[in-house]
């Protein structure tokens, strides 16, 4: 992952939109993203925790980030994100130049509940 925070040419900043941002991996990567300097579109179910998720890292790191409560689980949810994919950046919102598509659930539940599996020799 490159440090490059805006697109040659365009005003705007780099814009990661990431499913499933609410906790787990893609939490993760949406925090490791705006510390990059990417502006992050954040999407999953949990509104109040992608709130948070907003405020903190707009507070940290000083980069936009926008809120997109979506069940990807239902045909509107998944027309609320591609309806934001499909942004050109003609209008007031950034074109998305990066897609983290992590929305689901491992089988064993949510990572930071999860013990790593030993390695045998
Ligand atoms: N952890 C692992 O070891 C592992 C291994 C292989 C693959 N993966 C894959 O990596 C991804 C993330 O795993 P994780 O361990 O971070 O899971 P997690 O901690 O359970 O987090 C899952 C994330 O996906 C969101 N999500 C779940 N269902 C959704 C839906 N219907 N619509 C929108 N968002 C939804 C959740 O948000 P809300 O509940 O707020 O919607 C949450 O933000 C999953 O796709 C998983 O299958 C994980």
């Amino acid at each position: 992952m490159s440090d490059a925070a805006t697109t040659p040419g365009p005003s705007h900043p780099r814009t990661a939109l990431v499913t499933g941002a609410s906790g787990g991996i893609g939490e993760e990567y949406a925090r490791r993203l705006a510390q990059r300097g990417y502006a992050l579109v954040v999407a999953a179910r949990r509104h109040d925790l992608l709130d948070e998720l907003a405020e903190q890292v707009r507070e940290r790191y000083g980069t936009s980030v926008e809120v997109l409560p979506a069940d990807l689980g239902t045909s509107e949810g998944v027309a609320a994100v591609a309806a934001r994919l499909t942004e050109d950046g003609t209008g007031e919102l950034a074109p998305v130049d990066l897609l983290v598509n992590n929305a689901g659930r491992g089988d064993g539940g949510p990572s930071r509940t999860r013990t790593p599996p030993r390695s045998t020799p």
